[in-house]
């Protein structure tokens, strides 16, 4: 990391003044967003670091009211150029299809919708970086979070040549205040209707909401933190049915119509959002150590995880969904701590693509008020096998055959007990602490 930190970038305070006018200014490409903090990067990168900025936008399918009034923004604030760059397919077909075949979940539940975008946002900084000579890229995340991780890390594992600047946490504008009268005071625009409490990021894959009164954990978040999905309260009193069909694991089809992934994935914002599912409040474990209070509503996203596992648990042998479930925690770790680009993530990837070339079927999903239940499942590669499985008529399972299992399953440990027994031990050596353990947690 050293070898990209600041002490490669140009001295702050090398303001024009002290540098030949007319001679070629260096160049930063940005990650451009829009919003207030990565605006006033640009003036800080100009102002402080004397560099030609390049910004880039990244379209992930977030949320904006017009990708060219954001370009025209950037280039108002003094950016030399900006590139806005539709990455929708890409990150479906590459980083979504990924994360489905490893039905990621970081700690269980949040499916890593901005730890998903950064690593492709970042390949295009490099790629622009390479393309106008700039040797610096800059980010605008703070010291405090997961994203400067993922930007830096995935940056210098495509190109560890270049040099990183950060501005938000380099420097020393404290408070929103403050950073909104440096705006004010270098003529760019600050929001003048009351700037929305919360740190929102989103994409096709959901949408993450912290801060604010979401900081304390014993509050309830506000209803308005909500955009993708409906209160489950507010939704209708009738479940909507939707089948997904999948295809090498892949969703293919939609209630049986052929469909893109990306299309199915705008689809099931729209249907499971309108049934409330998708909603997560969670305290989450950041790889810095802090543990956060973060908001998610990811209805698409969650919606076909479901889906996914369950034609999973129909198809995968069992040895192969054990271990694949191991796999998935180290994948979703992997991503969460911005090792997108690493030979682990890569070697993990080579694991999750071989067990996904028979998921071809389809799952039948119930949405009601919240909820997004499993119904029906069918599959030519399914496993499942009623002649094996049935109590009824047609049973083929040799239940003669279960009791030499049994006997061989647990004779290692039989011979293990047998031992224990001879030499006097106590078989039950927990009962008699039980007490102790209940009498430690009770004082
Ligand atoms: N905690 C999530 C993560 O680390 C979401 C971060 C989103 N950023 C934001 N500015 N709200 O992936």
């Amino acid at each position: 990391m050293s070898e990209t930190a600041l002490t490669t970038a140009p001295a702050a305070d090398a303001t024009a003044d002290s540098t030949a006018a007319d001679a070629p200014k260096e160049k930063v490409v940005l990650a451009y967003s829009g919003g207030l903090d990565t605006s006033v990067c640009i003036k800080w990168l100009i102002e402080e670091y004397n560099l030609d900025v390049v910004a880039v936008v990244g379209d992930v399918g977030q949320e904006h009211n017009g990708l060219e009034a954001i370009k025209a923004k950037a280039l108002a604030t003094g950016a030399v150029d900006c590139m806005v760059v539709d990455m929708r397919e890409t990150f479906v077909n590459e980083y979504l299809s990924a994360a489905l075949a490893a039905n990621a979940l970081y700690e269980n539940k949040y499916p890593l919708v901005s730890a998903l975008s950064r690593p492709l946002i970042c390949k295009h900084l490099v790629d622009v970086a390479h393309k106008v000579g700039a040797t610096y890229i800059a980010h605008g995340c703070t010291g405090k979070g997961n994203d400067q991780v993922r930007f830096e890390a995935s940056i210098l594992m495509l190109d560890p040549t270049l040099s990183i600047i950060a501005p938000v946490r380099d420097w020393d504008l404290t408070s929103r205040e403050e950073e909104m009268a440096w705006a004010a005071e270098h003529g760019i625009p600050v929001p003048t209707t009351q700037a929305s409490p919360y740190s929102i990021d989103d994409n096709l894959w959901g949408r993450a909401i912290e801060c604010g009164v979401l900081e304390n954990p014993w509050t309830e978040p506000p209803a308005d933190i909500y955009t993708m999905t409906v209160d489950p309260q507010a939704a209708p009193d009738e479940p909507t049915y939707v089948s997904i069909s999948f295809k090498a694991g892949i969703p293919c089809a939609l209630n049986d119509t052929p469909m893109s992934y990306l299309a199915i994935i705008e689809e099931l914002n729209t249907i499971a959002g309108q049934n409330g599912y998708g909603r997560l409040d969670m305290i989450e474990n950041r790889l810095v150590g802090v543990k956060s209070r973060e908001c998610y509503e990811c209805p698409a996203a969650l919606t076909i995880i479901n889906a996914h596992k369950a034609l999973e648990d129909l198809c995968l042998e069992r040895d192969v969904l054990h271990h694949k479930l191991a796999l998935e925690q180290l994948w979703g770790d992997c991503v969460y701590n911005g090792q997108w680009f690493s030979p682990l993530k890569e070697a993990l990837d080579a694991f999750m693509a071989h067990t996904q070339q028979c998921l071809t079927g389809t799952i039948m999903l119930k949405l009601y008020k919240g909820s997004c239940t499993v119904v029906g499942r069918k599959s030519d590669y399914s496993l499942y096998s009623f002649e094996l499985a049935t109590y009824g008529q047609g049973d083929e399972f040799d239940q003669g055959a279960a009791a030499g299992f049994i006997e061989l399953h647990a004779l290692s440990c039989k011979v293990w007990a047998k031992n224990r027994l001879e030499m006097g031990a106590d078989m039950h050596p927990l009962s008699s602490k039980v007490d102790t353990v209940c009498e430690f947690a009770t004082n």
